[in-house]
């Protein structure tokens, strides 16, 4: 049992409490901002690191958010501090938010670090805010909570539902095989997104806030909210109130991000049929908590862990209506057995008592466990001389007729290839080609873009084929389907065994053996690795030379190697340097 904050323990208290110098300059400024010394004196200064922007469509409703967290905080006697920092904005950012997740995670922690700060509310929400801002948080150790932007409402075109990215792929296909007109394709764009939050589909923000929520994180229920819900609102205002008695409880974000607590969010973002990113993410925010979770960790709580969200990829249903179907507390319920519910979350409460008795509204959105939408294996992990260290699949949305398949490898030695030659009417190509990627992964694309669900020749989608086989060391959009390897480690671009398929071989995959394979010999596989020449790297200047130098593998969760390990000593005190 930790020992109750006082007024003379806040952390804060070196900045303002103390009577020297410094502790004057901190005081004085304050007052500068219009505050009086009994706004703040003895009580917990709350960081609200808001990752709002002009250009993130996710996160539109943060600033009125901020103000709501804040009511709380005035109101549960703290002082409030909002604090703006890089927003990731999935849509628009390039090459891709992944070269930059890790630089909003230290950016969140030395924004803990260097200022006042005794307890924090995260805000995010589009897909790397949330392990960023939780990476950061966990190396900073201080009392946190997040709070999740909320899917935003489900789409709609013609009377039809449509959901993030899964629509998007499907009607520009439709587009490219001529099924649908230019001006329908303008419909889809008007309707697809039309209210403020994150995709409403299983996608990584889906299924990183509800992680989140797992691991002890939010408020119960607050996950599954819908961002323009007014529910939302309070949400975040309870919020505000919870983190200043949090401070004085001195309950900080390691004493509930422990190993059960990981295992607790990878079953749940596999009971949620969610996005493949999740691994990554999580293997990295593990890491930052001291907790050695990997590939194989992930693959067996898959083979336990049945989906139960019928939502889109995998499913037929959107965000929305699995919050009125009860949310994820009402489908955590369903998996008792599964999670170790004694662990403790940021309401004081276990995960056990805040999902006790939570009901399922439709069982056709949060599927019982004697109807489950798939029996096992959300994701699976491969191995094989193609992935040494590993890759990735989800056989949840994909057809299943490629569980097993054997065909002829067509490669694209990057992006721009791919682009330039996929549609070109005399590709060797059919149905049972396999699609390779190369020079995609977190150093060859930089970044580790979300191309891994490549698109299919046109000419084979006039054909009506939607699926084929493709492997890559990208990632993959959440709401992305179909038969995508993904993950490859080690990557291409610094040697690993993708970089040497050419056309013709045959790859073989197997995933109820859970194996990927180059049919070449040894020997073969050796003349090519001796011949290959590594590629330039992408950068030489800038954050870009920092990444490439300190990025590690997909298997290891795409963290910065200095990042990983151990809290940050410096919590305690304020920086001697401070003035
Ligand atoms: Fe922000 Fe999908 S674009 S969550």
């Amino acid at each position: 049992m930790k020992t109750r904050k006082t007024p003379q323990t806040l952390r804060s208290h070196r900045w303002y409490g103390v009577n020297d110098l410094r502790s004057f300059g901190h005081r004085s400024r304050t007052a500068q901002m219009g505050y009086h010394r009994s706004d703040y004196a003895g009580k917990p200064v709350i960081a609200i690191i808001n990752t709002w922007s002009d250009i993130n469509p996710c996160h539109s409703h943060f600033r009125q958010r901020a103000e709501e967290v804040k009511r709380g905080i005035w109101q549960a006697g703290g002082f409030p501090v909002e604090m703006p920092a890089i927003s990731l904005s999935e849509p628009f950012q390039k090459p891709t938010t992944m070269l930059y997740r890790n630089l909003l995670a230290m950016e969140t922690e030395e924004l803990l670090r260097s200022y006042p700060i005794d307890g924090c509310v995260l805000m995010g929400g589009c897909d790397k805010t949330t392990p960023a801002l939780i990476m950061g948080a966990l190396s900073m150790n201080l009392p946190t909570i997040f709070m999740p932007a909320g899917s935003m409402l489900r789409g709609d075109f013609k009377g039809n539902y449509l959901g993030s990215g899964s629509d998007t792929w499907k009607y520009w296909a439709e587009l490219r095989a001529g099924n649908i007109t230019e001006e329908e394709w303008q419909g889809v764009e008007e309707g697809i997104a039309r209210s403020p939050g994150h995709c409403m589909t299983m996608g990584t923000a889906s299924t990183m806030t509800s992680a989140a929520e797992a691991m002890g994180l939010t408020l119960p229920g607050a996950a599954s909210i819908p961002a323009p819900d007014s529910r939302h609102a309070q949400m975040a205002t309870l919020m505000g109130k919870r983190i200043v008695e949090l401070v004085w409880e001195d309950l900080c974000i390691r004493d509930i991000v422990d190993a059960r607590a990981i295992d607790n969010a990878v079953t749940t973002v596999l009971a949620l049929g969610g996005s493949t990113n999740a691994i990554v993410h999580m293997i990295a925010l593990a890491r930052r908590a001291g907790v050695a979770l990997d590939l194989a960790r992930f693959d067996a709580l898959a083979r336990r862990t049945p989906v139960l969200a019928n939502i889109r990829p995998s499913g037929k249903y959107l965000m929305e209506d699995f919050y009125y179907a009860g949310g994820l507390r009402g489908m955590l319920a369903q998996l008792t057995d599964l999670l170790d519910t004694s662990v403790p979350t940021v309401n004081g409460h276990t995960l056990g008592e805040n999902i006790m008795g939570a009901a399922v509204y439709n069982d056709d959105v949060i599927r019982p466990r004697s109807n489950p939408l798939v029996a096992s294996d959300g994701l699976a992990v491969l191995h094989g001389n193609l992935a040494p260290n590993g890759a990735v699949i989800k056989p949840a949305a994909m057809e299943a007729q490629f569980q097993k398949h054997a065909g002829r490898a067509v490669v694209f030695r990057d992006y721009n290839d791919m682009a330039a030659r996929l549609d070109d009417a005399n590709l060797d190509i059919d149905k049972d080609s396999v699609i390779v990627l190369q020079s995609a992964g977190p150093q060859g694309a930089p970044g580790m873009p979300e191309w891994g669900q490549l698109p299919l020749p046109k000419k084979l989608l006039a054909q009506g084929v939607r699926d084929m086989l493709r492997i890559s060391d990208a990632r993959m959009s959440g709401t992305s389907y179909g038969a995508c390897v993904l993950h490859i480690s080690p990557e291409s671009h610094i040697g690993g065994p993708l970089a040497f398929v050419q056309d013709g071989d045959v790859i073989e995959l197997d995933v109820p053996n859970r194996s990927l394979n180059l049919k070449i010999s040894d020997a073969e596989l050796g003349r090519r690795r001796a011949a290959w020449v590594p590629p330039k790297p992408h950068y030489t200047r800038g954050f870009g030379t920092l990444y490439l130098k300190h990025v590690t593998q997909a298997d290891k969760g795409c963290d910065f190697d200095f990042l990983e390990d151990g809290a940050s000593p410096e919590h305690a005190t304020p920086d001697p340097e401070i003035h």
